[in-house]
């Protein structure tokens, strides 16, 4: 796939598969953060925040696990049909996503432990808090997450027009850059 010292032609396996559990993931934790916080108070409302809170500390591991491919796998260079518009927003678009799937957990579990609430991944361990409890500190940080998820689902939904517009109207392969690879490849 890659030659060392220079750019693949490629996106490397591990690239793609983290690519559409992440994206899985986070097809989840949105539409789950935005119900959760409107359901009265009960068994369902706390089984949605615990679930919400899991799979966006499961989305910082693989965030960080990407990060890493990336870095050590390189990624391919912008699609060559892209308009120079088309690589400047996208280029743009999947620089802010990074940022944001690294920076969105954090925020989570810091405004979660300002809360003084545990962060139970999976029922399986408990994260350490990462301060006291501060309610004015809680909801700085949740207005913060809650901005994050706007921004991050106008991003998500830019990010798919995209990827259909290239696939249904221009018709090109642009989409089997992030597919297991073909045959004839
Ligand atoms: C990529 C990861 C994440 C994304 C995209 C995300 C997104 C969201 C969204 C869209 C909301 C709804 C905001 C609203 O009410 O309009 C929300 C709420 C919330 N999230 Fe996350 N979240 C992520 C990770 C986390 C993590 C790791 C935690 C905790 C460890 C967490 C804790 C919470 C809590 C407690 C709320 C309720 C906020 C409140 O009502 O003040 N989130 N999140």
């Amino acid at each position: 796939m890659s030659v060392t010292g220079s750019q693949p032609t490629r996106y490397a396996p591990t690239a793609k598969w983290l690519h559409w559990i992440i994206a899985a993931c986070i097809l989840f934790v949105i539409p789950a953060g935005i119900v959760m916080g409107r359901l009265p108070e009960g068994a369902l409302q706390n089984q949605l925040f615990d679930l919400h809170r899991s799979f966006g500390v499961l989305i910082f591991a693989l965030a960080v696990w990407r990060v890493y491919v990336r870095q050590s796998r390189g990624a391919p260079p912008p699609y060559p049909e892209l308009s120079r518009l088309e690589r400047i927003a996208s280029t743009a678009v999947h620089h802010t996503l990074y940022i944001l799937i690294i920076v969105m957990p954090i925020l989570g579990w810091l405004m979660t432990s300002a809360y003084r609430v545990d962060v139970s991944v999976f029922g399986l361990f408990t994260l350490p808090h990462l301060m006291p409890q501060n309610d004015k500190t809680y909801e700085v940080l949740s207005t913060i997450h809650k901005m994050g998820g706007i921004l991050m689902t106008l991003l998500v939904l830019a990010h798919i027009a995209g990827a259909l517009k290239h696939t249904i109207i221009d018709r090109n392969d642009l989409i089997w850059r992030m597919l297991p690879q073909r045959r004839s490849d």
